[in-house]
């Protein structure tokens, strides 16, 4: 598999890692981030093997970790990695199990440290979040969107929806399906939203040429698309996701709102890329937005300060509640 053959001559050192539905990214001790691959498939080279496909995002999950690190430990067995893993807060007790389980048996020194996705974003943005202010941070994926409020290094209130870069997906592909009778695949639905896909109407509007086959005639066909057209599909996936946050901000607790009024909320996640989105998010809340510096690895980041910084680690990891290994 490429991807471990890649990371395996860096696996010396403690391992930060970001297993999202979309991206996987792995940070290590000393190097930063060493590889940020799509999730979708991961595949064994020398069997030819498919391991995991898209879907079952906790099969994926469990044979992907389980992939790495016994590949890690097999070639280094001097010391295992100390393993950080980043997990959705809303995550159960028996899925936390789960996770250290597979990561402990694959050969990752014990104990695996979890932390908290939003945490961990927060400290990969550089948030000050051992303050008593609050932050929010919402963190636009591609399965879910995770929206919390942190202070004192804890999540004060989180609330995930399903509802995320996929989603948008989806609503350009029912749009072009609806209007043009034009089937196209998630790739290309992907494509079009990284290209023309916006939130807030553009300065300057554009288009794009999108083959696809005819539903009737099964065809191929080439139509052009509008950027006003694919916002106004993107509008109601966008507006569950505005709702979430709403309903977070009617959560907050009012001394922690009024620092938001000042800091703001923080944009991470691959979503945060979508143009316009800070925009729509400011006007609809009419609090100011703000995209970490790099959406797409500010968790991947955070899991490597936490392995530079032991102390922090053991205050932040989230442990299984029963068991007293930190
Ligand atoms: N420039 C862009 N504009 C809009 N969306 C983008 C852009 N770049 C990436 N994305 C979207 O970001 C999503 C992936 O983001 P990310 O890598 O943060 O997800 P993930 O962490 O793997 O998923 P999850 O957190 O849901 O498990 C995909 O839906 C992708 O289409
Ligand atoms: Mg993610």
């Amino acid at each position: 598999m490429i991807l471990v053959d890649r990371i395996l001559g860096f696996f010396s050192g403690d391992v930060g890692i970001d297993l999202g539905t979309a991206n996987t990214l792995v940070y290590v001790k000393g190097q930063g981030v060493v590889l940020c691959e799509p999730s979708v498939v991961a595949i064994d080279r020398a069997t030819h093997q498919v391991l995991a496909v898209g879907e079952e995002a906790n099969d994926i999950t469990e044979a992907m970790l389980r992939y790495f690190i016994r590949k890690v430990h097999r070639k280094s067995r001097l010391v295992s990695p100390r393993v950080v893993i980043a997990v959705p807060s809303g995550i159960t007790e028996v899925e936390k199990r789960a996770v250290k389980d597979s990561a402990e048996r694959a050969g990752a020194r014990s104990p695996v440290y979890l932390v908290e996705e939003p945490i961990a974003a927060a400290v990969g943005v550089g948030l000050p979040i051992h303050e008593p202010s609050g932050n929010m941070i919402i963190d636009i994926g591609g399965g879910t969107t995770e929206i919390a409020v942190i202070s004192l290094s804890g999540i004060v209130f989180s609330k995930s929806i399903r509802i995320a870069g996929d989603e948008l997906d989806e609503a350009v592909i029912g749009h072009l399906k609806k209007t043009y009778n034009l089937m196209i695949g998630e790739r290309t639905a992907e494509e079009i939203k990284i290209k023309i896909g916006s939130a807030y109407p553009m300065e300057e509007e554009t288009n794009m040429e999108v083959r696809g086959r005819d539903i009737l005639a099964g065809l191929p066909k080439t139509i052009t698309v509008t950027s006003e057209e694919i916002r106004e599909a993107l509008s109601e996936p966008l507006a569950a996701i505005l709702e979430a946050i709403r309903i977070a901000l009617e959560r907050t607790p009012p001394e922690l709102c009024s620092d938001l009024i000042e800091r703001g909320l923080i944009l991470a996640g691959g979503g945060a890329l979508l143009r316009g989105l800070d925009k729509l998010i400011s006007e609809e809340t009419g609090l100011p937005v703000h995209i970490a510096d790099d959406p797409l690895t500010a968790i991947a980041l955070g899991t490597g300060r936490y392995l530079s910084d032991f102390r922090l680690l053991k205050r932040l990891a989230v442990n299984s509640q029963n068991s007293k290994e930190y």
